[in-house]
């Protein structure tokens, strides 16, 4: 039997693993049970990259962030937001501007209860347990309208989540209804993983996830571009992950494509 910690919300399932519990013990977190810690050691023992693929993933946000402050927006609703780490987009977002407001949204009982436990006392952030398909319960969340101003620019992220919503799902039309609530100038930023470039091990990948609570569904180029919907793609359009906006005297990555996902912000004109 698996006692569960302070930390642990009571309804989880122990048994399950859970892709913010995986996630978390990919880059070395402490949130996570012995069942998500098994699931992470056979998936990188499989593609020994994978470590290396999420911080690729988050060096993106860290640079999405602030090339998204730099540009006027500095509201945030990141959406699959996962078990809080180091350089959250409101640490990244308030260095830049302090005045920042982030809203966190994941359905993880995990992610939201770590969340809301970090981010007391800051008034310029909020948590919302609720699922990405479901605009009308993240947008219409009173903590959510109390944080962003909807006549200005918001910024939806979307890191590394979309992955988890199946084709039959239609992510497609569950960005564009967040999309809907945005004024012109709002931007949307989607980084996603594809078996474009290791399709064997992305397929091998799949299976492993799929006796988790949250099966994965690689995209292909295409298929991400289209998430994008009316959001036009800035510079340099929709790339590998090292590929978008590197900081200058970043070292380049040689082959961009182990990092088997690919990144872009698109702004709503
Ligand atoms: C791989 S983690 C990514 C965390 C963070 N966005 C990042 O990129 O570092 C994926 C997160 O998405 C959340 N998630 C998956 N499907 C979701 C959905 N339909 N609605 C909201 N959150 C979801 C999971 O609970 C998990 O916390």
């Amino acid at each position: 039997m698996v006692t569960q910690p302070g930390w642990s919300p009571p309804e989880i399932d122990l048994r399950q693993p859970s892709a913010a519990r995986v996630y978390d013990c990919y880059l070395g977190g402490s949130h996570n049970f012995e069942v998500d810690r098994q699931l992470a050691r056979e998936a990188i023992e499989l593609w020994p990259d994978l470590p290396h693929i999420m911080q690729a993933n988050r060096a993106f946000l860290r640079r999405a962030v602030r090339f998204l402050v730099g540009s006027g927006v500095t509201q945030f609703i990141d959406i699959g937001s996962g078990i809080p780490t180091g350089g959250n987009v409101h640490e990244v977002a308030q260095r830049e501007d302090p005045a920042s407001r982030v809203v966190y949204v994941d359905r993880d009982p995990v992610a939201v209860a770590h969340s809301r436990a970090i981010l007391a006392g800051n008034e310029h952030t909020a948590v919302v347990d609720a699922d990405l398909r479901d605009a009308g319960r993240i947008l219409g969340d009173d903590a959510a309208r109390a944080m962003i101003d909807f006549e200005r620019p918001v910024a939806v992220l979307l890191f590394a989540v979309l992955h988890f919503v199946p084709d039959d799902d239609d992510p497609a039309a569950a960005v564009a209804e967040l999309g809907t609530h945005l004024v012109p100038g709002s931007c949307l930023v989607i980084s996603h993983a594809t078996s474009d470039s290791r399709p064997a091990l992305a397929a091998a990948l799949q299976q492993l996830y799929n006796r988790s609570a949250t099966p994965m569904t690689m995209r292909t180029a295409a298929q991400v571009a289209e998430l994008f919907g009316e959001f036009e793609l800035v510079p340099p359009g929709l790339v590998w992950l090292p590929q978008w906006r590197p900081d200058p005297g970043e070292p380049v990555e040689a082959e961009p494509e182990r990092m088997a996902g690919y990144a872009g912000v698109g702004r709503k004109t």
